[in-house]
C-alpha cells in the first residue's frame, strides 16, 4: 500500500482524501491543514491522524497530495523533491512564471514523480477522443474546440487567491489543448469580458468570460471558450475536427432518462453540477496514474513542464488582452 499524506483539506483536498482512502493500492495515512478544524474534520471522517507538514515529508509516508492554496504549491514541490517524496500537486504550480522557473531549476534532474493536477486529461471521454485522434480515426487534425463553463460565479473571496480567469480556470483548457493538439501553440489571441458581474470583475480587475484562439506551427487551430456562469450547469465539451471526421467528448448527466410531453421533447436532467461530480472518474484515474508512476517508474502523464507551459500560455493570453493583438508564445519567456 502506498501511504499518502494529504496537505490541504479544503474543497478539493477533502475529495482527494476520500478518493485515496477508497483506493485499493493506497492508504490515507495523514492529513494536514494550517486551519486545524479542516484537517480535524477530514481526519475524523476517515479515522486517520492529523500531522504537520514536516511529518508529511518524514518516515512512514510514501507520497504526498498537495491541495493547499496555490501560493504554497511551488514550495511544497521543492520540498517533496528534496525529500525524495513523490508528489501530486494541484494546479497551478504558481501564479508567477518567474517562481515556476525557479522551482524548475530547483528540481531539475529529479527522478521523483511530480504530477500536476490536470484532471481533465484523465476524463474517459476526453481521453477516448484523444486516443481515437492519435489512432488516425479522423485523419489530420484541423481544429480543437474546447468549451469550459462553470455553473455559477464563485464567492467574492475566491478571486484574490485564484489569480485571474486565465491562470485559474483557462489553465485547465490550455493543458487540455496541448494534450489534444500534441503540439505547442505558437500564437495566441484572447478577448475577455465582464458580463455576469461587471462591477465586481472591474473592481478585482478580473474577467468572467473569455475566448481564446491559438495556432500551432503546423496551422492547427484551437478555440477555447470560458464563462464563470452558465446557468444550465457545468459545461465541458471537447470537439476535434479532422479531414476524415469529428470526435466529440460531451457533457455528463446523472442519468439518461428523458421526458417527452405535449410541451417538451427530449427534456433531460441537468448536467452534473460541477467538477467534483463531472470529473469524478477523472480524479480517480489521475490517482491511478500517479500510483502507477510510483510503482513502475512510468513517466507522469501531466508533469511539471506541462504545468509550466500552461501557465506561459495564460501569460501570453494576458499579454494579448492588454495589447489587443495576436501574441507569439515565444514572446513570453520564463
Ligand atoms: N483540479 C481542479 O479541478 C481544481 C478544482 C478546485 C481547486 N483546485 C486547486 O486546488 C487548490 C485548493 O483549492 P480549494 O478550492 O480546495 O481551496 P480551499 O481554500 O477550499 O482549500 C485550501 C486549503 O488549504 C489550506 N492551506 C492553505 N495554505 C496552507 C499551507 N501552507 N499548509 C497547509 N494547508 C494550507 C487552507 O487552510 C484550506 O483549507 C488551489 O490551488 C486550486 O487552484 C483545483
Amino acid at each position: 500500500m502506498i501511504r499518502v499524506a494529504v496537505l490541504g483539506c479544503g474543497r478539493i483536498g477533502r475529495m482527494h482524501a476520500a478518493n485515496i482512502a477508497a483506493h485499493p493500492r493506497a492508504a490515507l495515512s495523514m492529513v494536514h491543514d494550517v486551519h486545524a478544524p479542516a484537517a480535524d474534520a477530514v481526519a475524523a471522517e476517515h479515522g486517520v491522524p492529523t500531522g504537520s507538514a514536516d511529518d508529511a515529508f518524514g518516515p512512514g509516508i510514501d507520497a504526498v497530495l498537495v491541495a493547499t492554496a496555490t501560493e504554497t504549491h511551488a514550495d511544497f514541490i521543492e520540498r517533496a523533491v528534496a525529500a525524495g517524496t513523490p508528489i501530486l500537486c494541484e494546479k497551478p504550480i504558481d501564479l508567477d512564471p518567474a517562481r515556476v522557473a525557479r522551482c524548475a531549476e530547483a528540481i531539475a534532474g529529479a527522478s521523483v514523480p511530480v504530477q500536476i493536477g490536470f484532471n481533465r486529461r484523465f476524463d474517459p471521454g476526453h481521453r477516448a477522443a484523444r486516443d481515437a485522434l492519435r489512432a488516425g480515426e479522423i485523419g489530420d487534425l484541423q481544429q480543437v474546440v474546447i468549451t469550459s463553463r462553470d455553473p455559477a460565479m464563485p464567492p467574492r473571496v475566491y478571486y484574490a487567491a485564484a489569480g485571474g480567469l486565465m491562470r485559474d480556470m483557462t489553465i485547465h483548457d490550455f493543458d487540455l489543448a496541448r494534450f489534444m493538439l500534441g503540439a505547442e501553440p505558437v500564437e495566441i489571441f484572447a478577448v475577455a469580458g465582464r458580463r455576469t458581474d461587471p462591477a465586481l470583475m472591474a473592481e478585482l480587475n478580473d474577467h468572467d468570460s473569455a475566448m481564446v484562439v491559438m495556432r500551432t506551427a503546423d496551422g492547427v487551430q484551437c478555440h477555447i471558450n470560458n464563462a464563470r456562469c452558465a446557468v444550465y450547469g457545468y459545461d465541458q465539451r471537447v470537439e476535434l475536427l479532422g479531414d476524415a471526421g469529428m470526435l466529440v467528448s460531451g457533457n455528463r448527466k446523472p442519468h439518461e432518462m428523458r421526458r417527452y410531453t405535449a410541451a417538451q421533447s427530449e427534456a433531460a436532467a441537468p448536467y452534473e453540477f460541477f467538477f467534483v461530480e463531472r470529473y469524478a472518474e477523472a480524479f480517480r484515474a489521475q490517482l491511478d496514474a500517479f500510483f502507477d508512476s510510483i510503482e513502475t517508474g512510468a513517466a507522469v502523464q501531466a508533469g511539471f513542464e506541462d504545468g509550466h507551459c500552461a501557465l506561459l500560455l495564460a501569460e501570453a493570453a494576458y499579454r494579448s488582452l492588454r495589447e489587443g493583438r495576436m501574441v507569439r508564445v515565444e514572446e513570453v519567456t520564463q
